[in-house]
């Protein structure tokens, strides 16, 4: 797998912009250099004051177990309720009236949620949900909307030790009868629907559908939200606002092991079956609210958060319910799309609710790039003061745009790197320390341990590339894959022994700061150089006229692979050949230039299509996989992870028949 120069992976694209922390940031910075010095000095002592953040009903014993690795136990010993650490402590603190929720639902209705009244809901399902007979330990699977409930219902859950696990809301009813199926949930928690693109968008009837083949299913409790039409099946079905209405909101939040299981999130990865990912309370929970606070610089009694992202994810998991409230923090809360009722909805939010920390993923930033800088542009964004991506690898154009248009030039960007798997953030920028580089996650946090090797497992050097793995276990770890250890053990720490191997590839700069490079399965191979498609898709992206690449490898007979370049021009932009500007054979070969410039001929697409839309999962990832299929002139393969299939169509259309052929007239990177 190495390519003819002896590399893992080509080092191809260089940055050279700094932006060092703003002075006052810096100076009342919650984490500074200090933090990195005592956990390079003593890594467990550094968790073990973490997990002072929260408050243990019993002490654990050590803070680490490894001895069955790599299944590993965290602070052993150690009692703690998550919910009462999310909640109750909170108000016992005094802080009963602080807000912990501003909601705001896609037709414009909002509602205030303070820590007490939050806290006053979760005792109320917590005892609605034992009322269902929901034991400690039985799974309890929530498909919802973006409504408050949800974050109850994951509370409820974790107040009476029941794991949830939250299936996405746009997912099919096959797949939420899978995940049910898997981890054995008896109840389920959903809504009428919710609110999408200006319409009420149906719920119910998927969870019909998927427990009509899941006999064990005892109990569904719905929430009216849109006020729809649903059907009822008496005896299973229970109105939300009936039961956990008239529940008592008392409700004595038991103590449970720091290693008792608090959630199941399933995670598609690239084939087969979901993996159900496994999180326990303790070291999750350290993790979250450690790295909120540290990365995000939250001060709890003035910012107001905002994660833009799906409680039905990991991120909404971490970073909107279990890390924000953990902390005692202010968050926003949206239930809809960006562009309902118009593009500047997201800003409108920012501007009434005067939010002062945004994260959200690059997809939304380069879409924000696709409408325009004059959507933002006309709302107040002052309140900004630190915005964060995660999700896929920032373009560094795309990273400077969001700086620039949503920021002010004054806030600072961190990129944080993390999966489903690792459960909170792990390489990310510590915005009073690090001088950030566009498009770069830098290097791990305190406590974490990462490093970039070759196919044998030895780190590779500085300016090199190769597969990102984890060397030491952190607290946030998944512990296993529900009902499969073997599968864990074989997905994540069998590539590289005892290394825990992510599925990225990223190299190091000369600095020794790391930068994520996509999916190892989308790397591509042109005449024997390994080469990233995040490098060449940043490449484009750099360019003015591109909002969004998505770049891969199409079977060559010449070269192996040829690279060909889906590409989406910005908003701004008139659309080629429309206008009397430039046509799409020019912009076409003006672009494959570009990245021969930027990067190197080697990098230079053999094709470049103009797009308008590209084939994205429901969390945002460009589905490459589809691409490849249409690049290489294949049937499709399994499209029911993506967004909208119409994409796929329109792409084709595009397509100049032959397929392979060179749409742009140029010869392939057999120039190089
Ligand atoms: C994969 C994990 C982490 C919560 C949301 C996604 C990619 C994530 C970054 C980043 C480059 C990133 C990786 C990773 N990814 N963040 N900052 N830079 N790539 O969770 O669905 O489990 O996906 O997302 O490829 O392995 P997930």
């Amino acid at each position: 797998m190495t390519g003819s120069g002896g590399e893992t992976l080509s080092n191809l694209l260089h940055e050279e912009r700094r932006f060092p922390p703003p002075p006052e940031l810096a100076d009342a910075a919650n984490a500074t250099a200090a933090d990195y010095a005592r956990a390079d000095a003593d890594r467990l002592a550094f968790w073990a004051e973490a997990a002072g953040r929260l408050e243990w009903a019993r002490p654990f014993d050590e803070v680490l177990d490894w001895s069955r690795a790599p299944f590993a136990r965290w602070f052993t010993g150690g009692r703690l309720n998550a919910a009462y650490n999310c909640l109750d402590r909170h108000v016992a603190a005094g802080l009963g009236e602080r807000v912990a929720f501003h909601w705001e639902g896609e037709p414009g209705d909002t509602r205030t949620i303070t820590y007490a009244e939050l806290t006053a809901e979760v005792c109320r399902a917590a005892n609605a949900l034992r009322a269902l007979g929901v034991r400690t330990g039985d799974r309890v699977a929530v498909y919802m909307p973006m409504i408050p409930e949800t974050v109850v219902a994951m509370l409820a859950c974790a107040r009476i030790g029941a794991p949830h696990t939250v299936v996405f809301g746009g997912f099919s009813a096959d797949a939420l009868r899978g995940r049910i199926l898997d981890c054995d949930a008896h109840v389920v928690i959903t809504a009428d629907g919710g609110y999408r693109r200006g319409k009420p968008s149906a719920l119910k009837p998927a969870v019909d559908e998927a427990v009509r083949e899941c006999p064990d299913v005892r109990s569904v409790l719905v929430v009216r939200r849109t006020g729809q039409e649903v059907d009822w099946t008496d005896g299973r079905d229970v109105w939300w606002h009936d039961l956990v209405d008239a529940q008592p909101a008392e409700h004595e939040a038991e103590a449970f092991d720091s290693e008792h299981p608090l959630y199941i999130m399933y995670t598609s990865g690239t084939t087969a079956r979901p993996k159900g990912i496994l999180h326990t309370t303790g070291g999750y929970l350290t993790q979250v609210a450690w790295s909120h606070w540290a990365v995000f610089d939250v001060k709890p009694d003035r910012d107001v958060f905002w994660t833009a992202a799906d409680i039905g994810w990991v991120t909404g998991h971490s970073y909107i319910v279990y890390g924000p409230l953990a902390n005692g923090v202010t968050s926003v809360m949206y239930e809809g799309t960006p562009d309902t009722p118009h593009q500047g909805r997201w800003w409108e939010l920012v501007e009434k609710y005067r939010v002062s920390i945004l994260y959200c993923a690059p997809t939304a930033i380069r879409t924000f790039m696709k409408w325009g800088a004059d959507v933002p542009a006309q709302f107040d964004l002052s309140s900004l003061r630190l915005l964060g991506s995660v999700g896929e690898p920032i373009n560094p154009e795309a990273w400077v745009w969001y700086r620039r248009y949503i920021g002010s030039e004054r806030c600072p960007v961190v990129d944080t790197w993390w999966q489903t798997e690792t459960g909170a953030q792990m390489i990310s920028p510590l915005p009073g320390v690090s001088v950030c580089k566009p498009g770069s996650a830098l290097r791990p946090l305190p406590g974490i341990a990462a490093d970039v090797v070759d196919d044998t497992g030895t780190p590779v050097p500085d300016g090199a590339g190769g597969y990102l793995v984890l060397t030491e276990p952190w607290p946030g770890m998944l512990r296993t894959i529900w009902g499969d250890e073997q599968r864990y053990v074989d997905t994540y720490w069998s590539r590289f022994p005892g290394l825990y191997f992510a599925g990225d590839g990223a190299k190091k700069d000369e600095d020794g700061d790391i930068w994520l490079l996509g999916r190892v399965d989308d790397v591509m191979n042109v005449s024997g150089h390994r080469i990233s498609t995040t490098e060449v898709e940043s490449a484009l992206v750099s360019h003015p006229r591109v909002a969004e690449a998505a770049v891969v490898g199409a079977a060559d007979p010449t070269t192996g692979q040829g690279v060909v370049a889906f590409v989406i021009l910005r908003g701004d932009g008139a659309a080629p050949g429309t206008d009397g500007s430039a046509g799409a054979d020019e912009v076409a070969a003006e672009l494959r230039s570009h990245v021969a410039r930027e990067i190197g001929p080697i990098a230079r697409p053999r094709q470049i299509l103009l797009v308008a839309e590209l084939p994205k999962t429901r969390s945002g990832k460009i589905m490459r996989r589809l691409l490849r299929d249409v690049a290489e002139n294949r049937a499709l393969g399994d499209v029911t992870t993506l967004t909208d299939s119409s994409v796929m169509d329109e792409i084709r259309e595009r397509l100049p028949s032959g397929g392979t052929g060179s749409a742009a007239g140029g010869a392939g990177a057999e120039e190089a």
